[in-house]
């Protein structure tokens, strides 16, 4: 018993002894910890350059410093991510002089630009480089190809020029290869015509090519399926993305021997030939078929289609539409993939009649047709497919349309017939509607969510956030926009949209009411864009600088799984985060030019709602990203006017003297937005010319977006766009003239607006 005591004395002893140790190993840890002297340095190097010293860096700790993540033991920076933090300048030689960097991302930094140091290359512990969506130009540094734990590159969205360098061709662990938009020219670079014996043919391991938007000429080169030792590499390659360059030449056969590739896309660039009957045996790969979409428009392809199905049961979306193929009748077998969902077929030498099966078939939901020469009577059998939503049949050479079941409801339906003799004035049986129902109907969709705090108003860009009840604060999110590339969907939906949200919910690990898609649309080129706001969890704060980092993050290196819209990209449109000084200032007050008059019946369509929401986030876009392609800056020269389908450019000069100089006698209005003037053109025809103010100018990207959308929407009740000027300095659009003086009473919002807007959402027209 006696030794008891004792040994609990010494047991104690030991534990002091034990703690003790552990302090000052605690102590010494700390005294280790310390960041290696070399990163230091790099990190004042960036801090110098950028600007950085309006963040926390400077002092303290620097893996405390703001999105500086260190290695377990605090010794060496391992991951640098500064998305969406304001840095501006240029990037450092000394960057490449961190020890052991593994992930470098700099995205969402609009005023990040000159050209990536060479000095990159140094980084050999480096395995993601994301800089997307900055500035950057010049080439793509050679150098790259030294690093060989690289898994990622992302550097899409900025002006990279020169050629895709043929040294990251050995870089065998990179699976994600993103050069898209950008200003790249030359050659897809293969193994068979480089100095250095690498090419993107011997990329082993990767699984995207996302080369699309740039200016890259010459072949899509048959050695991406027949190497030169027989052997195919590409064999892991899921998204060959291509469109938007200059490609030249065919179609290589061996492109069959891609055994994992889901999408295909080679659409607007000049391909010539015919489309290789190889290409219907990619369905056969070791682990079955995969091909999902193959994208071919816009090319000057010939011959005819080729029968796709053998073994396509994937087959989702097919475009094969503007190319120069020779007459043929409609592909009969496309009604034999199993889940085909999406076909556009527009100007293609269709003839003969259109299948009545096909529109049954149980997977379809867009089939578009238009300009071809199908002939005969549309026949809608009796029973049509459940899916299908929109059925784009103009300028044929169609006679009929028959319904052969009455108690079909085709309601849900949007057929348009516009342009064939079945609506020639003088046919009896005009099937009016499907006539007269205007095309390209693909409407944005809006939040049905209303907020439960209607009395509270919120300034600027801050936003109620919709999904929070009890908490009626206004607070800025991180908005962001998903642009889909290649969407499987072509018609949104609000169970898609559900689906997303609640994917990015669970992924991200956030609040169900933390995230809000807003709106979101198809873009004219057949891209889907989605607004989504992330809001904080506590609904009254904006949302903080590590949620901030976190999701960009995720979307900047796609580690987030949206099947729905893969490949996707993401846009920083606004950032929450109150770190900075800059955006603290809850942005600029400038209103953008409102589309009073033209957008008045689209308005009436989609609802006020998304109408603000639309404004409000073009109003961010011009904030968040001042470097809008089109043109150089405010439209100085006529030389940067864009090219718009269905709206005429006017020059400055002629606008001042279709408006008499724009004098007081033709003011027919006045706005937040600026001054309405009256004009009449030289053939005769009178026009409403609204002239944004200065302070109302919106950046060239929006007022160009605000252009294709008024351009595109037709409606009886719309006041149609003629053109616009964005010519010096000014940006003003020309509507045709509404007679009776309606226009003016419009503009004043006194009487009879030609939809039933109230008259308090007519004021918040007018003052957009
Ligand atoms: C590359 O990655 C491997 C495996 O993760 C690792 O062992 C190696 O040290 C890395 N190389 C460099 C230079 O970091
Ligand atoms: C990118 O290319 C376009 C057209 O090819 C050109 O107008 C533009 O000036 C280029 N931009 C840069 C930054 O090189
Ligand atoms: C790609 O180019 C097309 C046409 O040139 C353009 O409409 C589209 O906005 C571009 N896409 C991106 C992601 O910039
Ligand atoms: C690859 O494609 C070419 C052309 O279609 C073909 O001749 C060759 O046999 C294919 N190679 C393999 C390994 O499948
Ligand atoms: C298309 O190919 C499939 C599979 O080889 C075949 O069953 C079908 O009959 C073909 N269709 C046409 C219209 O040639
Ligand atoms: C439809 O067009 C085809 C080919 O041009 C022609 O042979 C056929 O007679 C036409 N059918 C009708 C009903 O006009
Ligand atoms: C389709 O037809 C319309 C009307 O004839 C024409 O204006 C349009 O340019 C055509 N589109 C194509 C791609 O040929
Ligand atoms: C006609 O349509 C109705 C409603 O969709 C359906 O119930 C009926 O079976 C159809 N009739 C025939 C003959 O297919
Ligand atoms: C047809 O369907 C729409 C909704 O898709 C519905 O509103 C309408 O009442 C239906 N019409 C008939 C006659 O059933
Ligand atoms: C709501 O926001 C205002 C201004 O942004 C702020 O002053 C107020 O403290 C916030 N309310 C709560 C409960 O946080
Ligand atoms: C960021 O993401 C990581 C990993 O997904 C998680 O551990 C961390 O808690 C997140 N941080 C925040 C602030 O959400």
């Amino acid at each position: 018993m006696a030794g008891a005591p004792v040994k609990q004395r010494v047991f104690r002893g030991g534990r002091v002894l034990v703690l003790a140790l552990f302090y000052l190993s605690a102590l010494s840890n700390h005294v280790d910890a310390a960041v290696n002297p070399t990163d230091v340095g790099v990190l004042n190097s960036l801090s110098a350059a950028w600007g950085a010293n309006t963040m926390n860096w400077g002092t303290g700790d620097p893996c405390t410093w703001t999105g500086v993540f260190c290695d377990p033991t605090g010794t060496k920076v391992m991951n640098l991510l500064l998305q969406a933090t304001n840095i501006a300048g240029t990037i450092p030689a000394a960057i490449g002089s961190f020890t052991g960097l593994e992930q470098l991302d700099l995205s969402y930094n609009p005023g990040l630009g000159g050209p990536i140091p060479p000095q990159i290359g140094q980084l050999t512990t480096l395995t993601s480089l994301i800089i997307q969506n900055c500035a950057l130009t010049g080439p793509v540094p050679p150098e790259i190809g030294n690093l060989k734990n690289l898994t990622f590159i992302g550097l899409n969205n900025n002006y990279l020029s020169g050629s895709i360098p043929s040294s990251i061709g050995s870089l065998q662990q990179l699976y994600w290869f993103d050069l898209s938009t950008n200003n790249l020219t030359g050659e897809l670079p293969v193994s068979t015509k480089t100095t250095d014996g690498y090419g993107l043919d011997t990329m082993t391991g990767c699984k995207h090519f996302h080369f699309n938007n740039n200016s890259l000429t010459g072949p899509l080169p048959s050695e991406f399926g027949a190497p030169p030792d027989g052997i195919p590499k590409l064999t892991k390659l899921i998204h060959m993305l291509l469109e938007n360059n200059q490609l030249s030449g065919s179609i290589p056969d061996s492109i069959a021997n891609l055994t994992s590739l889901e999408i295909l896309s080679l659409s607007n660039n000049k391909f010539t030939g015919i489309i290789p009957p190889g290409l219907s045996r990619l369905a056969t790969g070791p682990l079955g078929s995969t091909l999902e979409q193959i994208l071919v428009g816009g090319n000057q392809l010939t011959g005819t289609i080729p029968n796709f199905t053998a073994l396509n049961p994937k087959l989702a979306v097919v475009e094969f539409s503007k190319n120069l193929f020779d007459p043929q009748p409609f592909p009969e077998w496309l009604k034999s993939a199993p889940t085909l969902q999406t076909v556009y077929m527009e100007y293609v030498g269709l003839i003969g009649p259109l299948p009545a099966d096909v529109l049954a078939y149980p997977s379809l939901e867009t089939l578009w047709v238009r300009n071809n020469s199908l002939n005969g009577t549309v026949i809608i059998p009796p029973v049509i497919g459940p899916k299908l939503l929109t059925l784009s049949l103009q300028n044929n050479e169609f006679v009929g349309f028959t319904q052969t079941n009455t108690s079909t409801n085709m309601s849900q339906i949007d057929i348009e017939l516009a342009g064939n003799p079945a609506c020639d004035a003088n046919n009896v049986g005009r099937p009016t509607q499907l006539c007269d129902q205007p095309s390209g109907s693909k409407l944005p969709w809006s939040s049905p969510f209303v907020s439960n705090c209607p009395s509270v108003t919120c300034s600027d860009s801050l936003v109620l956030n919709p999904l929070k009840t009890g908490n009626c604060n206004c607070t800025l999110p991180l908005e962001m926009q998903l642009e889909a590339r290649r969407p499987t969907f072509s018609v949104i939906t609000d169970s898609l949209i559900e689906t997303l949200r609640l994917k990015l919910v669970a992924q991200l690990n956030l609040q169900n009411s933390q995230v809000w898609i807003s709106t979101a649309a198809f873009s004219a080129d057949g891209r889907a864009e989605i607004n989504v706001d992330f809001f904080s969890a506590d609904g009254v704060s904006d949302l903080d600088r590590a949620s901030t980092s976190n999701i960009t993050h995720s979307l900047t290196s796609n580690s987030l799984v949206l099947d729905e819209i893969k490949p996707y990209l993401a846009r920083v449109i606004v950032s929450g985060e109150t770190f900075f000084a800059t955006s603290k200032k809850r942005l600029g007050t400038g209103a953008i030019v409102g589309i009073v008059l033209g957008v008045l019946a689209a308005l009436a369509a989609v609802g006020i709602y998304a109408f603000w929401q639309r404004r409000r986030a073009e109003r961010l876009k011009h904030i968040s990203k001042p470097f809008a392609k089109w043109g150089k800056g405010e439209g100085e020269s006529a030389l940067d006017a864009p090219q718009i389908s269905g709206a005429r450019f006017f020059p400055y000069s002629e606008v001042k003297r279709i408006t008499n100089n724009f004098s007081e006698n033709n003011e027919i209005g006045v706005g937040g937005y600026g001054k309405v003037y009256s004009g009449v053109l030289d053939n005769g025809n009178k026009v409403a010319v609204k002239r944004a103010a200065k302070d109302s100018m919106q950046g060239a990207e929006e007022f160009k977006n605000e252009i294709e959308l008024l351009s595109r929407v037709h409606h009886k009740n719309l006041v149609g766009l003629v053109g616009y000027c964005y010519d010096q300095g000014e940006q003003m659009l020309v509507y045709e003239f509404m007679p009776n003086g309606t226009m003016s009473e419009w503009l004043r919002g006194k009487c009879c607006a030609p939809t039933s807007l109230s008259s308090s959402q007519f004021k918040q027209m007018a003052d957009s």
